[in-house]
C-alpha cells in the first residue's frame, strides 16, 4: 500500500507536462476561499464545545527572577473562576522540547519580559480575563539581565564561519571597494489571526483544535512538554489564519489549554490577545550585518565577505541565518563569512517568513547598489556580471537558475532603462527614484506522506496532515491528484490539517507545495499501475481525462474500470542525493520606484514589479499571490516595520497593530508578478522549487535603492523611516 520515493536521481520524466486534464500550472481557484470570505470556514478559537470554559494566560512583569503569584488564593475565589495553574510544564518555548535540543524552560522563573507564565480559567472569558487581570505577579531574586545587542554577550556560530583565499588581500587590491555596515529591527510576524487552541481529553487522549502550520512536529512538541505519548495526541488545525513562521512551532497557549482541560476534566478554549502575539511569540531577530565587496574596473567581484550579529535568549538554539543565500548568490573568489548570536532577554527569536534570505539577502543587495555607484555601472549590470558559473564554496553545478532571464525580463517590464540619475527626477513636491534588488532563496525538499485513495464513483480523495495557512495547499493538491488521475479538479476532496492523516512536511521553508506535492503525485501514479494493470496496458500508454481512460483506441469511464472497488495508496517521498549533489535555489528581481516628500521626508511606493523564477509553478494564481505578499513585506520591511524595545527591560514597546506598521492597502501601490518558466528535475519529480517566500528576499532593497536614487540619501538602519531620510536632504 505504500510507495516510498527517495529524490536520488534527477526525475527528467516531466510527467505533468504531458497530463491530458490540463489543471497543473493553472490559475485555479482556492477551493476554501468562499469559506474563508464568508466566515464559515471554522478557525481554531471558533469551535464550540459543549462545557468548554475560558483561559486567559498570565503575563511576567520582569525579564528575571522566580514566579510568584501573591494573591493566587483571592483571585481563584473570584466569580467564575475555575483555577488559577503555574505549572513546570509551561515552557518557555514548548517548540523546544524537539525541535531544539537545549535544555527546556519552565514558567516557574521569567527570562522575559511578556513571558507567559500562567492561565487563568473561568467559565467564560470575561471572568477569566478580569481575573487574570487581577493576578499578582511578582519575581522574586531576578538579576541585572542583557537586554540590548549591542553590549550583551556574543557567541561565535563556527559552523556558520567561512574563510576562502584572502578577503582583505582583496579589499585592499580592489579598484572598487564597498565596506559597509547596515542594521534591520527585529519583526513580528503578525499574523492576522492569534495563536488559539482548544483542548479537549477523552480519559489519557487529548485533542488540540489550534493553529499550527507543521502538525507532525507540532504534536510531538505537545507530547514532550506534557510528558506523554505522541500517540494520545491528535491536533486538529483545517485553516490557519496566517503563520508566517510564528506557528511552525507550538507556542505556550497550546500547552497551557492541554494541562487546565486536564486538570478541570472540561473543554479548555485559549487564545492569546494581541499584545501577546507580539510580546510572546517568535520575533525575527535584529541583524547588524557588515558587507565587504571587493572589485576590478569592470565591477567583476574578487572577494564577498558578509558578517553578521544576531541575538537570541540564553539557552535557544535558533540564530537567524542570514548567510545562507550570501554562499551562492554572486561571484568573488575570496570570501569570508561570520555570524555571531548575542544573549539577550528579549522575546524568543525564531522563524518569520524566510528565515535568514529576508534580511540577509536585503543588505547584501543594499551593498551591491552601493557597489554599483561606486564603479559607476547600472546596478543590473553589476548583478549580471556577477553571476557565478557554479557555485561559489562548493563548485557545485546549480539545479536550476533563470537569474539572468529574471533580471532582464524584470528590468524590461518594468522600464529600467528610463531610470533617473541621482535626484535626477521631481514630480511637485516629490523626489522621483528606482531601485533595484535580487531575490533569492535556498530549496529543499522534506519528508511528506499522503493518501490519495480513487472511489468506486470515479472520485478521488486526497488525505494528509499537510496545513493550508493561506498558501493554496488544498487548491494545488487537488490540481496535482486531478492530473494525475484524469479527474476535474471538483471530482478531488482534499483533506488536511489533521494528525490522524498521514504526516506531512508541513508549512514551512517554503518546501510545502513541492513536498506535499511529490507524497500526492507518487500514491498517483501508483494507483494509475494498478489501473493500468486492470486494463492490461502499460501504466505509460494510459490517458486518464475526465474520469474517463483512454488506451489502446479505446475509452473506458473509470467507473466501470473500478466496478465498485476503490483503489487506495500512500505516497511518501523522502530527500535523496539530489538535495547535495547540486546547488538549490530559486532566483529573481525586484524594481520599485518610489517618491519622497521634498519636505517631509516621506516615502511612498508608486509601483513596483518582482520577476520570480522556482522551477515548475503548480498554480499561477496563488504562486503570484505569495509573490504579493513578499513584496508587501519588503515594504513593511523598508519603511515601517520595526518591534520596539524599552532599553531598560527588554519589553516590546509596540505591542499592537496601531504601533507596529505593517503596510496597509494604501501603502501599497500596483504591484506586478512575473513567473518564469522553470523545470527543475533536481528538486522533484513536479519539477518544482519553494516559492513561498522568495518573494520577500530581498524585496525591501529595491525600495531603499530607490529611496538613494531619489534623494542621494542612504538609511543603513532599516526601516526608513521619514525621520532618517530627512536628515539627508
Ligand atoms: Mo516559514 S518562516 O518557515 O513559516
Amino acid at each position: 500500500m505504500t510507495e516510498q520515493f527517495k529524490m536520488d536521481a534527477p526525475a527528467t520524466e516531466r510527467r505533468l507536462d504531458d497530463m491530458a486534464q490540463g489543471l497543473v500550472g493553472a490559475p485555479l481557484d482556492r477551493p476554501e476561499g468562499a469559506l474563508k470570505v464568508t466566515g464559515t470556514a471554522t478557525y481554531a478559537n471558533e469551535w464550540q464545545i459543549e462545557g468548554m470554559v475560558h483561559g486567559v494566560m498570565v503575563r511576567a512583569p520582569g525579564n528575571s527572577g522566580r514566579v510568584v503569584l501573591s494573591n493566587r488564593e483571592a483571585v481563584a475565589k473570584m466569580p467564575g473562576v475555575l483555577s488559577v495553574i503555574q505549572d513546570d510544564r509551561l515552557l518557555r518555548n514548548p517548540a523546544q522540547g524537539t525541535a531544539n535540543k537545549a535544555p527546556v524552560q519552565g514558567a516557574q522563573h521569567a527570562t522575559y519580559l511578556g513571558q507567559l507564565i500562567a492561565i487563568v480559567v473561568a467559565e467564560s472569558f470575561e471572568q477569566a480575563r478580569h481575573a487574570a487581570q487581577a493576578l499578582k505577579v511578582t519575581l522574586e531574586n531576578g538579576e541585572m539581565v542583557p537586554v540590548d545587542p549591542a553590549t550583551a554577550a556574543v557567541e561565535p556560530q563556527e559552523d556558520q564561519t567561512l574563510d576562502q583565499g584572502n578577503l582583505d588581500g582583496a579589499m585592499s587590491e580592489a579598484k572598487h571597494s564597498v565596506d559597509v555596515v547596515y542594521t534591520t529591527p527585529s519583526h513580528s510576524s503578525s499574523p492576522m489571526e492569534p495563536h488559539a487552541s482548544i483542548a479537549s481529553w477523552e480519559g489519557e487522549d487529548l485533542t488540540l483544535r489550534a493553529s499550527y502550520q507543521m502538525l507532525k512536529y507540532n504534536r510531538n512538541e505537545l507530547a514532550d512538554s506534557l510528558r506523554i505519548h505522541p500517540d494520545r495526541v491528535r491536533i486538529i488545525s483545517p485553516y490557519v489564519g496566517g503563520g508566517f513562521g510564528s506557528k511552525l512551532g507550538l507556542a505556550p497557549e497550546a500547552v497551557a489549554a492541554a494541562i487546565a482541560a486536564k486538570e478541570l476534566g472540561r473543554p479548555v478554549s485559549v487564545a492569546l490577545h494581541r499584545q501577546q502575539v507580539y510580546e510572546a511569540t517568535m520575533r525575527r531577530s535584529e541583524t547588524r550585518q557588515r558587507l565587504r565587496l571587493a572589485a576590478d574596473s569592470d565591477g567583476r567581484l574578487s572577494g564577498f565577505g558578509h558578517d553578521a550579529r544576531v541575538s537570541n535568549l540564553p539557552g535557544e538554539t535558533f540564530a537567524e541565518p542570514v548567510l545562507q543565500a550570501s554562499h551562492f548568490l554572486y561571484a568573488g573568489a575570496n570570501r569570508k563569512m561570520s555570524l555571531e548570536l548575542a544573549r539577550l532577554h528579549r522575546l524568543c527569536a525564531g522563524s518569520v517568513r524566510a528565515p535568514g534570505e529576508a534580511v540577509g539577502v536585503t543588505v547584501v543587495e543594499n551593498a551591491m547598489d552601493e557597489l554599483a555607484h561606486e564603479v559607476g555601472i547600472d546596478p543590473v549590470e553589476l548583478r549580471l556580471r556577477n553571476i557565478p558559473e557554479k557555485d561559489p564554496e562548493s563548485v557545485k553545478d546549480y539545479s536550476s537558475r533563470r537569474f539572468r532571464e529574471a533580471l532582464q525580463s524584470g528590468a524590461e517590464i518594468f522600464g529600467w532603462a528610463k531610470r533617473p540619475g541621482v535626484k535626477e527626477r521631481r514630480d511637485g513636491e516629490w523626489l522621483i527614484g528606482y531601485g533595484m534588488a535580487s531575490a533569492a532563496r535556498i530549496n529543499a525538499l522534506m519528508e511528506s506522506q499522503a493518501r490519495v485513495t480513487l472511489l468506486p464513483d470515479g472520485t478521488a480523495r486526497v488525505e494528509t496532515d499537510m496545513t493550508d495557512i493561506g498558501t493554496g495547499t488544498y487548491a494545488i493538491l487537488g490540481q496535482i491528484a486531478g492530473d494525475m488521475l484524469g479527474l476535474p479538479r471538483d471530482k478531488v476532496d482534499v483533506i488536511l490539517g489533521d494528525t490522524n492523516l498521514p504526516p506531512a512536511a508541513g508549512s514551512g521553508g517554503s518546501w510545502g507545495a513541492s513536498s506535499s506535492g511529490t507524497s500526492v503525485y507518487i500514491a498517483c501514479e501508483a494507483i494509475r499501475r494498478q489501473l493500468a494493470d486492470r486494463l492490461d496496458v502499460n501504466e505509460h500508454d494510459l490517458m486518464l481525462k475526465d474520469a474517463r481512460a483512454t488506451y489502446a483506441n479505446q475509452t473506458k469511464a473509470l467507473t466501470d474500470v473500478l466496478q465498485g472497488d476503490e483503489i487506495a495508496k500512500l505516497g511518501h517521498v523522502l530527500p535523496g542525493e539530489t538535495s547535495d549533489a547540486v546547488r538549490q535555489a530559486t532566483f529573481g528581481a525586484y524594481f520599485a520606484e518610489v517618491a519622497v516628500h521634498a519636505a517631509s521626508g516621506e516615502t511612498r511606493v508608486r509601483r513596483m514589479h518582482g520577476s520570480f523564477a522556482a522551477g515548475r509553478i503548480l498554480n499561477a494564481k496563488t504562486a503570484r499571490s505569495q509573490c504579493l505578499g513578499g513584496m508587501t513585506f519588503g515594504i513593511g520591511m523598508a519603511l515601517t516595520e520595526e518591534l520596539t524595545f524599552d532599553p531598560r527591560d527588554g519589553h516590546v514597546v509596540n505591542h499592537n497593530l496601531a504601533e507596529y506598521h505593517i503596510p496597509v492597502n494604501a501603502d501599497v501601490p500596483q504591484l506586478t508578478v512575473e513567473l518564469l518558466e522553470e523545470r527543475d528535475d533536481w528538486a522533484s519529480p513536479l519539477q518544482a522549487k519553494g516559492i513561498g517566500e522568495l518573494g520577500i528576499c530581498g524585496a525591501a532593497a529595491a525600495i531603499t535603492n530607490a529611496i538613494y536614487n531619489a534623494t542621494g540619501v542612504r538609511v543603513r538602519n532599516y526601516p526608513a523611516t521619514l525621520d532618517k531620510v530627512i536628515v539627508g536632504l
